[in-house]
């Protein structure tokens, strides 16, 4: 499964890079207005830390000027991929820049048909929003099984899963059960993915007890130098 960071946040971006365990990046107006940056500064800069998928959505709704604003987002870095919601001329934007070979992520999925529109029209990947289901007492994880089962009907179907709107851990569990492709989460999510109260009190009494050995693995001038 590959992981996504929800975020504009530079400083996340940049820390949870460094890790070597992030694939892409996801961004959205809301994301930007918390960032307070400058959109195309932001996102040129996010391409440069990451080199997997970074997504910057139009802000249009009509067909004409999604494809504009698409070809400008695009040419801010190699690794962009337009993101378009999900109306019938975010499909029709979706269809013509991916014949012009940029990336196209599909975003605000909330049903089975939908995502069978967005593979039709050659996403690179369907967002499906678990958390904004969940929130209105629908089953967002069900909808990510039904998009699964139903793409792998289809095998020549390229677009990958990418499950959006990720708020806690267990939709990270429960969507890697699934088969998803890709988790888009806050870095907070992606924190929590490493985080476990166990780990750190193991190791503590791992610590605690190598101190009384008196030994150390590194030679001592480059114990002192660190
Ligand atoms: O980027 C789209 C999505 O992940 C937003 O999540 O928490 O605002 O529903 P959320």
């Amino acid at each position: 499964m590959k992981f996504f960071i929800d975020t504009a946040d530079i400083g996340d971006i940049r820390d949870l890079a460094s890790t070597g365990l992030i694939d892409g990046v996801t961004t959205n107006p809301s994301l930007v207005a918390k960032a307070g940056r400058d959109f195309k500064d932001a996102i040129r800069e996010i391409c440069g830390i990451v080199p997997g998928p970074v997504s910057a959505e139009v802000t249009a709704t009509d067909h004409a000027t999604q494809v504009a604003e698409g070809r400008v987002l695009a040419k801010l870095g190699k690794n962009v991929a337009v993101k378009v919601p999900l109306t019938v001329d975010g499909l029709k934007t979706c269809r013509l820049l991916r014949s012009e070979g940029t990336m196209v992520n599909v975003t605000l999925c909330f049903s089975p048909t939908q995502a069978l529109l967005a593979a039709k029209a050659g996403a690179t990947f369907v967002s499906p929003f678990v958390g904004r289901l969940d929130d209105i007492s629908e089953n967002g994880m069900a909808l990510i099984a039904d998009i699964v089962e139903i793409y792998r009907q289809y095998p020549h179907l390229k677009t990958e899963v990418l499950v959006a709107s990720i708020r806690h851990p267990m939709h990270v569990v429960a969507a890697a059960r699934l088969g998803a492709h890709v988790g888009t989460m806050p870095p907070g999510v992606f924190r929590a993915l490493y985080q476990h109260p166990l780990t750190d009190k193991g190791l503590a009494a791992f610590l605690a007890d190598w101190k009384k050995t008196g030994q150390s693995i590194l030679p001592p001038a480059k114990v002192a130098a660190e």
